[in-house]
């Protein structure tokens, strides 16, 4: 075989085999194919796509490629779920304990990842003691004795995708569903789950600009976990603006704890009963939706999502303290308010530039060598709609550094657009694909 005829057999839009695409992948792993031959590779893909079932081999080989995790300790069905990304998401930190209270073991793994804040990884840092890092043979332990785990990545996970999307990314072949699709479900199956949700967001603030983009990247996900037997569901979520109200890790905790508490009804938390109801389908813990979601209201009225998330903290070392006084967490030195120059009603919250703003007060990473500051970062406190009052808050900054803290007083009332007119509310889920659609 030669890497050149399988290049050229992709260019005229025929589908490669599961052994080409294996020789293609495991030559580039091992260098013996180069990366301009890679290249070349990626962007015949970018313009000829994909056939579903070669889709799904490339996800299977990239899973294949490096250290698979083995949940097989755990009993019962194992489901995972994934976000393409979004600002103030901390759908997680409620996921993950409303799920587990249901009786659905979660083994959660998390990245660290480049962003606006860190991943909820690095959210977790910010409760005293929790300890990411576990052996698998340990939180597979935790999971069959509370339930659930919240852990950092362990082992090398798909380094094929590593490489190529490195490759992709200097160039300009990201932006191909067949591609995307494969990177992502290629780490999901290699982290261990049986069944997955996937959040697939889309706006201004996603990856995925148009709806039309994240529900094809969504079906070509649907469609491989249904040829690569995983069960998979996706939901379509809006991120034309800030999901939650916080952005920043020890903040995102903090938010997570209040609506664990019951404290708050929000966005964020219809987008996580969606999500973990979702779950309990694909664990057959329920075949009905409203059944589901039902529960999962119960479990946060009785508080057992919160109990939950508690001894999940304990066992991983953590001050279980934060669930009753979150003010055990990282706090800022100097917590401010922006507030409306002007009345009337919130058009636009640009999730993109908050996160920035975020970003910059020092809670994300700009490259992986980055320090995060745990307790700075936004609480955002008008949603698009919303009418607002002259001097009414729009953000709280909480900031470590004076400098820093004055660039972001400056810059925040650019993120929002305030006009005379009412404006109408965003909708939050566009569109929900199972096996069935696809
Ligand atoms: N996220 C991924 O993990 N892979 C892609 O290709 C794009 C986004
Ligand atoms: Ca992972």
């Amino acid at each position: 075989m030669l890497a050149v005829d399988l290049i050229r057999k992709k260019r005229d839009g025929k589908r490669l085999t599961r052994s080409e695409l294996e020789f293609l992948l495991r030559g580039y792993v091992e260098g013996a194919i180069p990366d301009y031959q890679m290249s070349a590779w990626s962007m015949a893909v970018y313009f000829q796509g994909m056939e579903p079932e070669e889709i799904t081999d490339l996800t299977l080989l990239m899973a294949e490629s490096g250290d698979t995790i083995d949940l097989s300790g755990i009993n019962g069905v194992k489901v995972d779920k994934h976000s393409t990304g979004g600002v103030a998401d901390t759908t997680t930190l409620l996921v993950v304990p409303l799920v587990a209270s249901c009786g659905v073991p979660v083994a959660k793994m998390s990245g660290r990842g480049l962003g606006h804040t860190g991943g909820t990884v690095d959210k977790l840092e910010s409760i005293p003691g929790y300890q990411v890092e576990l052996e698998p043979r340990r939180f597979i332990e935790q999971v069959n004795t509370i339930g659930a785990c919240l852990v950092g990545q362990t082992g090398e996970l798909a380094p094929a995708d590593k490489l190529l999307y490195a490759l992709r990314d200097v160039t300009a072949t990201v932006e191909s569903i067949p591609l995307i699709a494969s990177s992502i479900m290629s780490k999901k199956i290699a982290a261990g789950a049986d069944a997955f949700v996937l959040d697939v967001k889309t706006g201004a603030g996603a990856f995925m600009k148009t709806e039309r983009d994240a529900i094809a990247l969504a079906e070509t996900m649907v469609r491989i976990g249904k040829l690569a037997d995983r069960s998979v569901s996706a939901v379509i979520s809006d991120m034309n603006q800030p999901l939650g109200s916080a952005i920043g890790n020890a903040l995102e905790v903090k938010e997570a704890i209040s609506h664990l508490r019951g404290e708050r009804f929000d966005r964020l938390t219809e987008l996580s009963l969606e999500l973990a109801s979702e779950m309990l389908l694909l664990a057959g813990h329920s075949d009905d939706k409203a059944v589901a979601r039902d529960l999962l209201e119960s479990k946060l009225k009785n508080r057992e999502a919160l109990q939950t998330f508690g001894k999940l903290i304990e066992a991983q070392g953590g001050d279980a303290r934060v669930i009753e006084d979150p003010s055990l967490l990282p706090q800022a030195e100097y917590v401010v308010d922006v507030k409306a120059p002007i009345a009337g009603y919130v058009h636009t919250v640009e999730p993109l530039m908050l996160g920035e703003i975020a970003m910059e007060l020092g809670a994300g990473r700009v490259t992986k060598d980055t320090v995060i500051d745990l307790a700075v970062g936004l609480e955002v406190k008008r949603k698009v709609g919303d009418s607002v009052k002259t001097g009414e808050t729009l953000v709280t900054i909480h900031a470590n550094d004076k400098d820093k803290l004055a660039v972001a007083q400056q810059q925040v009332l650019a993120a929002f657009t305030i006009g005379d007119s009412e404006a109408p509310g965003l909708p939050l889920i566009y569109r929900r694909i199972t096996t069935k659609d696809v």
